[in-house]
């Protein structure tokens, strides 16, 4: 080897180590948004989930400099992710640390289905932003933990919005049929309870088994958001034909649990309405398959 070739390599040397010094140091820095996750999100995990998410937190920094970007994931059902960079890098969301709370409270699994509360928080400013009139409604409201994300940019933006459930779970008359091998679920809540998390102000609680719980109020009015999440084919059915013809043009339809599998009532009802409709659906990647339509003008 001559002195020229010795000295390059030397100094190439110099250059592999400082930019792994580099990359150590970004690792780092990525190591610390993701304690942040952690600690908002570890009040609510699992012990095993918390466990997992810290192991990943301590190799971080070596994993990724390995081979970077990697999925980092658990063998069963969790992974971390990045959270959008609009949220923890640019800051456009601060109101998503206060509706991460409401996410979380009083139902802990929620705290790993970040996608779906961004999805929904995201989309719904959309439809602000773009100036859609009418009220919010979701049906299907359990504890209020997305009837607060409703909520929040309903009162924001001097809105109403209209909270459906028996707030005693699923009702016998339901689970007929398509859904005659699902159990009565969801019964552990209140109107209190959801009120807790969701809140009062321009809030209307309608309690009873929807679509009976329809009124004149409710009847005529116009929407530029709704949410269905009841998980059975009947009241989903019923949802879509009362809501969508309400549906304000360029309205958002939220459909929580369509590409799921579990609830197969919903596909079920979901697919019957829109063969029915000029409007597609499109499908995200959270952790029940919630899917989403734009009404078209
Ligand atoms: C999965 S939970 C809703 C969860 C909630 N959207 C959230 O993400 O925090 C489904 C809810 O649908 C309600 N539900 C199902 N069928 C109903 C019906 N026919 N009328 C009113 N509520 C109904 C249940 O009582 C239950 O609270």
């Amino acid at each position: 080897m001559d002195s020229s070739s010795a000295e390059g390599h030397g100094s190439a040397a110099a250059s592999v180590k400082a930019n792994s010094r580099e990359r150590v140091s970004r690792a780092l820095r990525e190591g610390e948004r993701l304690s942040e996750l952690v600690r908002v999100a570890g009040r609510s995990l699992s012990a095993n989930a918390l466990r997992f998410a810290r192991r990943v937190e301590t190799s971080l920094g070596v994993w990724r400099l390995l081979a970077p970007p990697l999925v980092l994931h658990s063998r069963r059902r969790m992974y971390v992710a990045y959270r959008p960079d609009c949220d923890v890098v640019h800051h456009l969301h601060p109101e998503l640390a206060v509706l991460a709370e409401s996410w979380v409270k009083h139902t802990p699994k929620n705290s790993g289905d970040l996608p779906r509360l961004y999805a929904l928080a995201f989309n719904i400013k959309q439809i602000i932003a773009e100036g859609v009139p009418g009220d919010f409604a979701e049906l299907g409201v359990f504890r209020g933990n997305s009837a607060a994300v409703l909520a929040h940019y309903a009162r924001q933006h001097g809105r109403s919005v209209f909270l459906f459930d028996t707030f005693e779970g699923f009702a016998a008359k339901d689970l007929s049929r398509t859904d005659a091998n699902k159990v009565r679920d969801f019964a552990a809540t209140s109107v209190d309870m959801a009120r807790e998390v969701a809140g009062d102000s321009q809030v209307v609680y309608v309690k009873g088994r929807f679509p009976e719980t329809v009124n004149a109020d409710t009847e005529r009015r116009q929407y530029a958001v709704v949410h269905l999440d009841c998980d059975l084919y009947e009241p989903m059915i019923a949802g879509l034909r009362f809501f969508f013809p309400r549906l304000s043009p360029g309205g958002l339809l939220v459909i929580h649990d369509y590409g799921g599998a579990h609830w197969d009532g919903v596909k079920r009802a979901v697919d019957e309405f829109t063969t029915g409709i000029n409007e597609r659906l499109v499908q995200l990647p959270d952790k029940a398959g919630t899917a989403m339509l734009r009404k078209s003008a």
